[in-house]
């Protein structure tokens, strides 16, 4: 009987042992692409573990960190939508209010040189703050978010495995933040298979992205699709009066401009441009053809295509982004 017992036990532990080494090595940290430039986020003050990634995801996933315990991070940033506000224009926040904005995904960000439409914020490990604290999005204050997590026994030990002190502090609650955000890597779409020479685009996808090159790369540069720089793309001013990067500069230069944003994902993040005025792409590429350059019916079905080989299936069902998976 005790012989059977030591056996029973030895074949448990070695079950536990061996689902918890799954565990870890299904979480591989953050790596770059080979065909991605080098990276703009400073890994070197934060260093992405499991335990800080973690940490990150519970926290975007809380909606006890707002006021009235209804909004988190993800109410806006839904991974289902490449981490937008799925079908709205301008995101909502507290109460069905209105926030002036239409919520850009969270993805690639680790390639990201500034944040926001008008590039307000500078590093990615101060913009929570942000959302944390306006009274639209989340309406609460740093010092009371602290104040919540540090009496929380499960947040307690989970900043004490991420950052090993007892004691959470509001630097460590952006780290994690930006440990799980900077983790969104979108490399899977079609695009990418193309770039590691695991597949070919067709004759229509391969037109559109000649048509691509010589129309859109100059500012949605490959492979992000994005070159991180501010234009105006002549959309006339929103009821808002937004003025865009001139919100941020207060140079007369900026007027009406706006963040370039990547075109990786578009199935999933419509609707489109600073105020999500277009419903579609074509939308979209009517204003380009009516007020920015002309684009011809043949090159807008094949410019579509090109366009679909950007969007990244498994970036928006990873369960490694879900709610509450892996801990
Ligand atoms: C009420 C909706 C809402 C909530 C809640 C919200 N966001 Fe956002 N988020 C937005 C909108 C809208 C923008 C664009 C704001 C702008 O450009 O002025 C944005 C922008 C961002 C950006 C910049 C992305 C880029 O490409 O520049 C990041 C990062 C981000 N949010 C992270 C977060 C985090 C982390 C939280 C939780 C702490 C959060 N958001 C909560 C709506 C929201
Ligand atoms: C001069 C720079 C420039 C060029 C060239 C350009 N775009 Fe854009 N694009 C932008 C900017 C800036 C925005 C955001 C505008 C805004 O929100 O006010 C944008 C927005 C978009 C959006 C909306 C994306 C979203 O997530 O909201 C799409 C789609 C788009 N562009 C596609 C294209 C295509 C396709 C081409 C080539 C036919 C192209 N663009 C050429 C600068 C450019």
């Amino acid at each position: 009987m005790r012989k059977y017992k030591t056996y029973a036990t030895a074949v448990l532990m070695l079950l536990v042992a061996a689902c918890s080494k799954e565990v870890i090595e299904q979480f591989f940290g953050f790596k770059t692409p080979f065909y991605f430039p080098a990276t703009t986020y400073d890994f070197s003050s934060n260093h992405v573990t499991k335990a800080g990634f973690e940490l990150g995801k519970t926290l975007f996933y809380d909606s006890t960190l707002s006021i009235d315990n209804s909004t988190s991070c993800a109410s806006c940033h839904m991974q289902s939508s490449a981490f937008t506000h799925h079908e709205h224009s301008l995101s909502h926040g507290l109460n069905g209010s209105l926030t002036r904005r239409n919520a850009p995904p969270i993805m690639n960000l680790a390639w990201n040189n500034s944040f926001m439409w008008d590039g307000s914020v500078g590093k990615l490990d101060q913009q929570p703050v942000k959302p944390f604290t306006n009274s639209i999005e989340m309406g609460e204050t740093m010092p009371n978010i602290m104040k919540k997590v540090n009496s929380s026994g499960m947040y307690r030990s989970m900043f004490k495995d991420a950052f090993g002190t007892a004691v959470a502090t509001e630097d460590q609650l952006l780290k994690a933040l930006s440990q799980f955000m900077v983790m969104a890597v979108s490399k899977e779409a079609k695009y990418d298979s193309v770039q590691r020479g695991q597949a070919q685009f067709n004759t229509t996808e391969k037109e559109g992205y000649a048509i691509f090159v010589q129309k859109c790369n100059a500012c949605h540069s490959e492979p992000l699709f994005t070159d991180n720089s501010f234009r105006n793309t002549k959309l006339p001013p929103n009821d808002l009066m937004d003025s865009g990067r001139y919100v941020a500069t207060r140079n007369i230069n900026d007027l009406y401009k706006f963040k370039v944003p990547s075109l990786r994902n578009l199935g999933y993040t419509k609707p489109y441009m600073h105020d999500g005025r277009f419903s579609s792409i074509d939308k979209v590429l009517d204003h380009y053809n009516t007020n920015l350059f002309s684009i011809s019916t043949d090159e807008r079905s094949k410019l579509k295509a090109f366009l679909i080989t950007l969007d990244d299936k498994i970036f928006v069902t990873n369960p490694l982004f879900e709610k509450g998976m892996g801990h």
